[in-house]
């Protein structure tokens, strides 16, 4: 039988805890608070109301005193109870409303600001064949990896675990900056190099630093979706630039209309479609620029299949005193959840834009950055590359002969110069989006190219296809159930026919 007090508020509170099972990993005592606590907040539990003593409460409700002892401790401790001659009871709060245990309104809850709710919200992936932007992750070299770390470790100080020297490690900084100029013609000097955590936040630190709001920033159509995300969330005004087989081809107008304070490219392997910046283009884009800056994304150069020894120079090597931030990652060589990726920047920005950089955000990763300079240096990751290179290389083959025979007659493949993916456009009656989701349902992954685009007018239709996790022995039946999740040929067919006559 319980006490007095039991019939007031504190009963139906604690008869649903008794009820309740443990299953949300929480302790007895944690459990009591956190119900007495919510009982405080949303009213339940009144100001001045009285509770009974610990010893009580663990007798009429057979729970451990030092379980009620610890509970009411903690209550007391953050203010939510006060303890006087008469006893415990309820702190006099601010009044509090009282709230439904779940509101799924969210018309009743502050918004996100206005640029927050233009962004193309990220779509999570499985990490399944034709993933695009994946490296092999098993191939990874697990043990040379763990080697570098340990002895990383054994080199920090506690002062190493504070935050990290701006700009990166001064022995990864010398490493890259050595790497990038002997296989991808940067030039640059050590102090040039900043590492940050993910070629995503040096896209975020130029949309923001280099450019005000409502600036005009140049986007290839169709573009990498999150360097997309990264200007609406600046505030950029984004204007969609076509490209062509010659990557991205402004019209002459444009220049005088609409000059670009950004200018993103993806000269190397244009993200998704696959063309390469011609020379020709990159010159004009150097020489009219202007008092604007020229973004070059070299996010996977790394793996050049059509010169695999004399990679293309990069833009950024053309003048070195131009206006162009060079960002590069080792999410393809490696893997994407190490988030390091570099910017080089010319050397006249190096104070300026380094230390707006560094007071934007903080520097770590001292360990992680020991090990990959060691990987860079002992010449690790070269090896690496130059192992993956040739697998890489027989993936894109096979998939390029299997998306021929399964999609040839209506398909075209684009891309595949440098990289990890290729991708395959398909007639407007196709609607990738529903390709996409059925293939997801037979085991496959595969992103609809229509997303990449910003004019969804302009979107082609197709699938970007990663080939990076894909296995030569699997691509032609993962193919095959591609093809099957394009669902009915009779239209294709018909089209098919139509081309032909
Ligand atoms: C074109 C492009 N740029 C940048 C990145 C981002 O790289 P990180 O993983 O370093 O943020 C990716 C990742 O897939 C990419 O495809």
């Amino acid at each position: 039988m319980l006490n007095q007090w039991s019939h007031m508020s504190l009963s139906p509170i604690l008869a649903q805890w008794v009820e309740a099972a443990d299953t949300a990993g929480l302790t007895r005592q944690q459990q009591l608070y956190t119900l007495l606590k919510g009982a405080i907040l949303d009213g339940r539990l009144a100001a001045g109301y009285r509770l009974p003593s610990s010893r009580q409460l663990a007798v009429d409700y057979r729970i451990a005193r030092n379980t009620a002892l610890h509970a009411y401790q903690q209550l007391l401790a953050e203010g939510f109870l006060v303890a006087d001659r008469g006893g415990t009871r309820v702190a006099g709060l601010m009044p509090v409303q009282p709230q439904p245990a779940v509101d799924c309104d969210a018309a009743r809850h502050p918004r996100l600001s206005q640029r927050a709710g233009r962004l193309q919200l990220r779509q999570g992936e499985a990490v399944l064949p034709f993933a695009p932007g994946l490296a092999d992750l098993n191939a990874f070299p697990w043990g040379s990896w763990a080697r570098q770390l340990q002895r990383a470790w054994g080199e920090v100080s506690a002062r190493q675990l504070a935050y990290a020297a701006p700009g990166g490690e001064p022995m990864l900084r010398q490493a890259l900056a050595d790497y990038l100029r002997g296989r991808r013609g940067v030039l640059c000097s050590p102090e040039q190099v900043f590492i940050v955590p993910g070629a995503q936040l040096a896209l975020d630190a130029c949309a923001r630093l280099l450019a005000d709001p409502d600036d005009t920033v140049w986007l290839e159509e169709p573009c990498y979706p999150a360097a997309r995300t990264a200007m609406t969330a600046a505030g950029l005004r984004i204007v969609p630039v076509p490209v062509d087989a010659e990557g991205m081809a402004p019209a002459e107008g444009l220049w005088q209309q609409r000059p670009p304070r950004l200018l993103y490219l993806t000269p190397a392997h244009q993200y998704p479609l696959g063309a390469v910046l011609s020379l020709e283009r990159r010159l004009e884009f150097l020489r009219r620029i202007g008092d604007g800056w020229i973004i070059e994304d070299d996010y996977d150069s790394d793996f050049n299949h059509s010169h695999p020894n004399r990679p293309l120079p990069v833009l950024q090597g053309l003048n070195p005193e131009a206006p162009v931030i060079y960002v590069g990652t080792f999410s393809k060589l490696l893997y994407p959840g190490l988030r390091v990726a570099y910017m080089v920047v010319p050397h006249w920005a190096v104070r300026t834009f380094g230390e707006a950089v560094e007071s934007l955000y903080r520097a770590g990763q001292a360990v992680e950055q020991r090990a990959l300079a060691r990987f860079l240096e002992g010449g690790i990751l070269t090896r690496h590359a130059r192992r993956m290179a040739p697998i890489y290389q027989a993936r894109q083959l096979c998939l390029r002969d299997s998306l021929l025979q399964a999609f040839g007659r209506v398909g075209r493949i684009c891309g595949g110069a440098a990289g990890l993916h290729l991708s395959l456009l398909l007639p407007e009656v196709r609607d990738d989006r529903a390709i996409v989701r059925r293939a997801a349902e037979l085991g496959v992954t595969a992103r609809p190219l229509s997303e990449y685009y910003a004019v969804a007018e302009a979107a082609a239709n197709g699938l970007v296809l990663g080939y990076g996790m894909a296995d030569v022995a699997r691509i032609p039946e993962l193919v095959a159930r591609l093809a099957a999740a394009t669902g009915d040929d009779a239209r294709l067919d018909a089209l098919h026919k139509a081309g032909r006559q």
